[in-house]
This record gives C-alpha cells, sequence and structure tokens, in this order.
C-alpha cells in the first residue's frame, strides 16, 4: 500500500505537445515578411522586424514596422469606410460580427496554437479560455448591433477608431476593442503590440474571409513609434489604448486638445484579500488563476495577498506546497501550467525588480523554472508598503503576500495603491465579502473567484488604471457618442480679472461676495475682489479666488466623502430642498441675472429651469442605478454605479446660474463632492446660492464655490491629485491645457468649448450626466451553483 501511495505521489505527467503542422506551414507561407492590412488587403511586405517564439528564441515571422505613411493610408481607408458602415443598418452589421465569431471558432485550433507560439503562454490558456473569449465577445456585440438602435436610439458612431493593444492577451485585446468599434459602426486602424502580432494578422485574413468591407478594419503593425503615429493622427476621432500607465498617460498628453474621445486602460495591482474564514485550499487555487495565469502578465492580475494574520502560516504552507507544483516549461505542451515570458526584456525587467526587492531583505519564495526566457513562480514575504515591490506593477508571476489584522486593515493596505483596477476577497461570509467589495477602490471585484472575464459586464479601472470600460453597456458607450440637439456658437473668452482697487461703492454696488468652501463663506486667500460688470458697468465685486482657495475647497471636498455613502433616497432629498429654496427665492436671483445683463424674460426662464433641473436631478438620485448582468453560469454581476468622488467642475461664463447648476446638481446627485468654478464674468449669481445650500442641508464641503481667473482655477483643478474628475467648459486653450494638466493622476475629463452646448434646452440636462458622474464597479457574486 505504501509502495503505491509513494509510486502515485512520485508519478508525473508525460508530454504531451500540440501538433503545430498548420501553424508551421501558414508561417512558412509568409516568410517573406507580413506588411499591414489595409483597404481589404494585404500591403507589400516594408521594411521589417523580426518576431520570435519566446519560449525557443527561434524567429518565426517577420513584420512591417508601420511609417507615417502607412498609418495614413490605413486611416484614410477606415475613414473613407466609415460612412457606409455606420449607414448599414444594425442588423447587417450585426451579420459580420457573427460571421466573425464562427470563424473564430473555426479557426480556434489554429489561432490558439498561433498565439501559443507568438505569446508564450500555455496552449491551455489559449485554447480554453483566450480564443473562446474572443468568440464570445465577437457574439456579444453582434447582439449589440442588431439592437443598437433600440437601446441608444439618440446615439451615432464616433468615427475613426485608433486602437493600441498590449501583448499580454494579443487577440483576445483586439475582441475586446475591435468588436464594439465595429457595432456601434465605426471603423478601425488597430496596432497590435510589437511582441505579438501575428494573430492581429491572422484575423485580418478571417475578416477578409467573412466578407467585411474593406477599409473597415485596417491593422497596423509597429512598435510604440507606430502608435504614436495612429494616436496623434487628425483623422481619428478616438483613441482607444491598453498598456502601460506610462504610454497612457503619453497618449493623453498628446491627445490633449484634440477633441479626441480617449480610454485607457492601464496597470494594476490588485489586492487579493483572504479573510480568516475563507476556504483556504479554494484560495489557494485562486492565487494560481490571479497571478500564475499568463505568468502574471496580466493587468488585473491578484499580484498583492493580504490574509489574515490568524490563517496566514497555513496560507502560505499551502501555497508554498501549490507553487512547487506548478509545472513551468513548453507552453504547446498540453500539461504545462506556465509557460514564457513575452521577451527577455520583460524577464529581465520582472528578475531586476525582484531583485532589487531581495536586495532590501524581503524574503523570496521560489519555484523552479527551466532557462530561457521563463520566470519561476514567486512569492515574496515581508515586502512594506514603501516597497517597489509593493507599488509597482511587476507583470510577472510575482505576489507578495502581507498580513492584516483586522478588516479595517485589510481595507486600508487594499486600498494603499495609485491603481484601482481590479480585487479578489476570499470568505465564506457573504455579508463580509459583499461590505469589502463595497470599500474597495476597484472597478472589477471576484468575490471567492478571480480574473473572471465576460463580454457583458463592464472591465476597466478606477485611479490610474485608467477610464472607460470595455464590455457590456458601458463598453458600447465608449464607441458611441450623443450629438447636441442644437450647437450654439462658441462663447468669447473673457479676459484675467485683475484685483479691483478703489472702486467705490455706489449704492448699485452690493456687498462683496465670499467664496464657498466647506460650508462656510471663506474670504479669498489673496485678500482681493474683481469688478463684476453688468451692462452698465460695475455692479457688484467678487473674491479673487487663488491657487490656495481651490487647495482648501479640494480638502473640504475629500473630507465629505460620506456624501457618496448617504443613501440615494437621502441625496434625493437635500435636491430637492435645494430646488424648493431656489423657488422661495426665485425673484431675488431673477433681479441679480437682470442686473448681471439677461432681459426679464430670459432671467425668469433661466431660474425656473434651474428649479426644475434641481428636481430632476432629485428624481434620479435614487434611479439611476445600477445592474445585473449574466455572465458565466456560476456567477452573476452586479454593476454598481459609484461616485467618483471630488469632481471640479468649471462653469461656462453665460447662464451663469443654470450653468454652473447643471454641472453641480448631477454630481451631487450621485454622491460626489464638488469644486466648482462659478462664471468668471457673472460670479455673482453662484455666489447668492451660498445660503440657498446652507439653507438645504447640503453637508458641508459636498459643494465648494470658487470665483476668479477660471482657467487658472483650472488648471490648478486638473493638476490636482485628490481631484477625480474634471469637468470643464471654457475656450479650445482650456480644454488642451485641462486634459494635458490631468495626466497626473490620470483624472476623468470632460471637456467642452463653452457655448456649443445650450445649458437651457434638452442638451443641459440627462442621463448623460449622470454617465459622467458616476463610474461602474463589476462586481462577481457566486450565484445558483
Ligand atoms: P507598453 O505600454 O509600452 O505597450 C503597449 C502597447 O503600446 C504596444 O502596442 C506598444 O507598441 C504601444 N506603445 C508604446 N509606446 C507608445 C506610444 N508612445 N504611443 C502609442 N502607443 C505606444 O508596454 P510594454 O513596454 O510592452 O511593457 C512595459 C510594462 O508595461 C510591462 O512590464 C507592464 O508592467 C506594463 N504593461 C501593462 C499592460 C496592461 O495591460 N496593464 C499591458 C502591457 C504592458
Amino acid at each position: 500500500m505504501t509502495d503505491i501511495i509513494s509510486l502515485m505521489d512520485a508519478m508525473d505527467y508525460g508530454v504531451a505537445p500540440e501538433d503545430t503542422k498548420i501553424v508551421d506551414q501558414w508561417l512558412a507561407d509568409h516568410q517573406d515578411g507580413f506588411g499591414h492590412f489595409i483597404d481589404g488587403a494585404f500591403t507589400a511586405v516594408g521594411q521589417t522586424f523580426d518576431v520570435s517564439n519566446p519560449a525557443t528564441g527561434a524567429k518565426i515571422a517577420r513584420v512591417t514596422q508601420g511609417t507615417d505613411a502607412d498609418v495614413d493610408a490605413a486611416v484614410a481607408a477606415a475613414r473613407k469606410a466609415q460612412p457606409k458602415w455606420a449607414k448599414l443598418s444594425g442588423h447587417e452589421r450585426a451579420k459580420y460580427l457573427y460571421a466573425m465569431a464562427r470563424h473564430v471558432q473555426q479557426h480556434a485550433r489554429f489561432l490558439a496554437v498561433l498565439e501559443t507560439i507568438d505569446n508564450g503562454k500555455p496552449i491551455r490558456e489559449t485554447r480554453d479560455i483566450d480564443i473562446p473569449l474572443v468568440a464570445r465577445h465577437f457574439y456579444h456585440h453582434a447582439g449589440w448591433a442588431e439592437i443598437l438602435a433600440d437601446e441608444f436610439p439618440n446615439a451615432e458612431p464616433v468615427g475613426v477608431c485608433g486602437q493600441v493593444i498590449p501583448w499580454n492577451f494579443p487577440l483576445l485585446m483586439l475582441a475586446w476593442k475591435i468588436a464594439p468599434a465595429l457595432a456601434a459602426g465605426n471603423t478601425v486602424v488597430l496596432k497590435p503590440a510589437e511582441y505579438t502580432p501575428l494573430t492581429a494578422l491572422a484575423f485580418a485574413q478571417i475578416a477578409a474571409e467573412c466578407g467585411l468591407p474593406k477599409g473597415v478594419l485596417n491593422i497596423v503593425t509597429g512598435d510604440g513609434a507606430t502608435g504614436a503615429a495612429i494616436a496623434g493622427h487628425d483623422g481619428v476621432d478616438k483613441v482607444a489604448f491598453t498598456g502601460s500607465t506610462e504610454v497612457g498617460r503619453i497618449i493623453r498628453e498628446q491627445t490633449a486638445g484634440s477633441g479626441k474621445g480617449l480610454t485607457l486602460e492601464l496597470g494594476g495591482k490588485s489586492p487579493f484579500i483572504v479573510f480568516a474564514d475563507a476556504d483556504l485550499d479554494a484560495a489557494v487555487e485562486g492565487v494560481v488563476d490571479a497571478i500564475w495565469f499568463n505568468q502574471g502578465q496580466v493587468c488585473c492580475a491578484g499580484s498583492r495577498i493580504l490574509v489574515a494574520e490568524s490563517v496566514a502560516p497555513k496560507f502560505e504552507s499551502l501555497l508554498k506546497t501549490r507553487m512547487a507544483k506548478l509545472r513551468v516549461g513548453d507552453p504547446l505542451d498540453k500539461n504545462t501550467d506556465m509557460g514564457a515570458i513575452v521577451d527577455p526584456v520583460q524577464r529581465a525587467r520582472i528578475a531586476e525588480l525582484v531583485e532589487q526587492g531581495r536586495a532590501t531583505g524581503v524574503d523570496v519564495h521560489q519555484a523552479t523554472a527551466p532557462d530561457g526566457c521563463f520566470y519561476a513562480p514567486t512569492l515574496i514575504t515581508g515586502v512594506d508598503p514603501a516597497s517597489p515591490l509593493w507599488s509597482e506593477e511587476i507583470f510577472g508571476p510575482v505576489v507578495t503576500m502581507t498580513t492584516f489584522r483586522t478588516v479595517d486593515d485589510a481595507l486600508a493596505l487594499a486600498n494603499n495603491s495609485r491603481y484601482g483596477l481590479a480585487a479578489s476577497v476570499w470568505s465564506e461570509n457573504i455579508n463580509l465579502c459583499l461590505d469589502t467589495a463595497a470599500k474597495v477602490k476597484a472597478g472589477v471585484v471576484w468575490i471567492n473567484a478571480t480574473n473572471l472575464f465576460d463580454a457583458a459586464a463592464g472591465f476597466g479601472g478606477y485611479r490610474e488604471s485608467g477610464y472607460g470600460r470595455e464590455g457590456g453597456r458601458e463598453g458600447m458607450l465608449a464607441y458611441l457618442k450623443t450629438p447636441l440637439a442644437k450647437q450654439g456658437k462658441a462663447e468669447p473668452t473673457p479676459a484675467a480679472p485683475h484685483a479691483a482697487v478703489g472702486l467705490g461703492v455706489s449704492d448699485d454696488i452690493d456687498r462683496t461676495a465670499k467664496l464657498y468652501v466647506g460650508g462656510k463663506q471663506a474670504r479669498p486667500d489673496s485678500g482681493y475682489s474683481y469688478a463684476v460688470n453688468g451692462p452698465k458697468g460695475p455692479v457688484g465685486l467678487a473674491p479673487l479666488g487663488s491657487r490656495k482657495d481651490i487647495r482648501n475647497a479640494v480638502e473640504a471636498a475629500t473630507k465629505a466623502s460620506g456624501w457618496g455613502k448617504a443613501t440615494g433616497h437621502n441625496r434625493a432629498q437635500v435636491l430637492y430642498y435645494i430646488g424648493e429654496n431656489l423657488s422661495a427665492r426665485a425673484a431675488e436671483f431673477e433681479a441679480r441675472l437682470i442686473v448681471l445683463g439677461q432681459s426679464k424674460t430670459a432671467a425668469k426662464a433661466e431660474v425656473e429651469t434651474t428649479i426644475r433641473r434641481c428636481f430632476w436631478y432629485a428624481a434620479q438620485a435614487d434611479k439611476f442605478d445600477g445592474q445585473v448582468h449574466s455572465t458565466t453560469g456560476r456567477m452573476v454581476t452586479i454593476a454598481m454605479n459609484e461616485p467618483l468622488g471630488v469632481v471640479g467642475a468649471v462653469a461656462p461664463d453665460a447662464a451663469p446660474l443654470l450653468g454652473l447648476m447643471s454641472l453641480i446638481l448631477p454630481a451631487i446627485a450621485l454622491g460626489n463632492a464638488v469644486v466648482a468654478v462659478a462664471s468668471q464674468s457673472h460670479p455673482l449669481a453662484a455666489t447668492d446660492l451660498y445660503q440657498v445650500l446652507e439653507t438645504s442641508d447640503v453637508p458641508a464641503g459636498v459643494v465648494n464655490i470658487i470665483t476668479g481667473p477660471r482657467d487658472d482655477l483650472a488648471k490648478t483643478l486638473a493638476q490636482h491629485d485628490n481631484v477625480d474628475a474634471i469637468w470643464y467648459f471654457g475656450s479650445t486653450e482650456g480644454c488642451a491645457m485641462v486634459e494635458a494638466a490631468s495626466t497626473g493622476n490620470l483624472k476623468q475629463t470632460w471637456t467642452e468649448i463653452a457655448g456649443l452646448r445650450d445649458f437651457t434646452g434638452q442638451d443641459g440636462q440627462g442621463k448623460q450626466f449622470l454617465s459622467r458622474a458616476s463610474q461602474v464597479k463589476n462586481i462577481w457574486v457566486p450565484y445558483g451553483e
């Protein structure tokens, strides 16, 4: 008996290599190199770079380095094809997407083998995860194309989309990018990563095989320079990028002021939280899927294990035993758990980060890996939050483990990161799991699970993990725009205000207003005011706010985070109250607007619309809620609309009361705190609001109002790391400035040239504002099995 047990223990799997003949043949057929896929055909091979199989180091293909001229040609083809593609019925577009899904399934084995050879990931993953998810994505989005007009009635495609993708899930990222873009009626220029361009080129053949009209999908290969040429191209209307946070920042800066739409899926350092009552065996398997899936080259990899102190020794021992059993090696072997790192450069980067950490005295536990471009599964203990191992995205099979005592400690550690992509929570107590899910700052939360993906659920991050979602309804919104019902003329930019000295106080000159910060009226730090003019000259003084005032306001807003936890019902009560109090003082506000130069009728209408808007957003406060997605069979995915946090709102000059309130109301309705910059020329309508806010039970810090030089104040807001989003309605240069200045913490931006949107009409209110005021957290909960 003992002999049999020891025999069983000693038994190993034999090798089970996947057959590569068909892929080898395909590569041999293209031994002269690959051109780009532009306007429905492959171009001649240009200057090439080599593509290697990371597992063997063998060169497997030569691929063309995309030049500016290639990008021009691809964008021109996409531009030409776009109107016709958009004009097709949703049903017609759906047929192409269904065809692509089917053809991916027909070529599934080919694509899985090619992906494994190109990327180094195990065939088990490409066969069972990557390629099935690719097909699923096209099926799902064929559905969106079919019902587009019903589900998004006023929406239009954005136009030509430039898409740049990474190398960790080459074909899956392609599917995530192109399926929603094409479903919505856009055309695409996509650049795969230079390490892994081959499945994208194979997919181009599949698209041609499906009869996709020429120019609808264009694939240009190349490195970062080609990516930059796409992102910066004038003919591109929207840029979608997945990759490092560093490049995300570059693209944000590059596209600032261009008017291009932008979605960024960036890095992560996701917590994997194991509570004391977790099923530890299941959690250990979870770690395998969290960090050793795809060699840890996963943006949402659970790379920071946080484990309850009481179970940490047991968990660590189980984990080390499991880690030692992982089979690292030939990715084409069906029994391999972990394959090759994508490229020696990446491998060196992983090793360097680990060695730097080792030098600081952490404990590094490693399993084994073959020589070559492989890296052993690695567990690091004793890491403190100041270490780069804790904060940097290692993007390899390396996980840190830290213990915690209380739930609050666990949350503090989990949220101690500039990223916010995903989190995984393990406990047999579903109350604790859901409570943690609500408090963790991440776009995706898996409960007793990890790294689950589905086309019906949005995927994307909080904080420096980027913005925008891919998948589901939110993902479609990123490829659609709602045109203004009526477009106005750009507002003239007011000259920067100067401190007013010796204005004198006539009968017409009102009291000097103050700023509104933390629920109190506050003097500006500058100690100065500026003159506010009506049509007949000065009508009052407004505080000359400065950087310091913005900082104080942001601090007050940050402290008001309890507002985000208030129920929708509670927030609605406050908004109704603002509406009622405004209504009680309507005559006063009308008079103020008239002094500022409005006609009687316009002033009356502006006040009335503002009051209506209070009631409309009050009504929405407990109705703009989330969704429940049916994703995989044993989970349900709850999409929660969460507040962003602190929103900077820079109001247009015209409609000084309504313009400002049209920004404040949706933001606070959904639980954000606001630092608003009032109309620069006519700030007095805003300063009159303070008393309304004070008497309406708006908690201190939820609304802060600063007056003064609009663009200076906007810049401070855009640069401030505690501001989570900035909405700016001002000048063309101001839009560019705000976008460029937002790169620090990669805050979400919504910039528009003031005057184009008519805040008095239907464009001034709506769900678009509420979407802008929220971010979706997708929580995967075990359900039904
Ligand atoms: P990367 O961000 O440089 O590459 C991703 C894609 O962006 C590639 O297609 C690349 O050609 C393109 N690109 C590079 N520079 C560009 C530019 N200026 N403009 C437009 N496109 C540009 O990532 P890289 O260098 O391959 O990997 C470095 C590190 O980035 C990794 O170790 C990892 O930490 C992180 N990374 C994160 C990913 C994620 O999904 N979170 C994916 C890939 C890398």
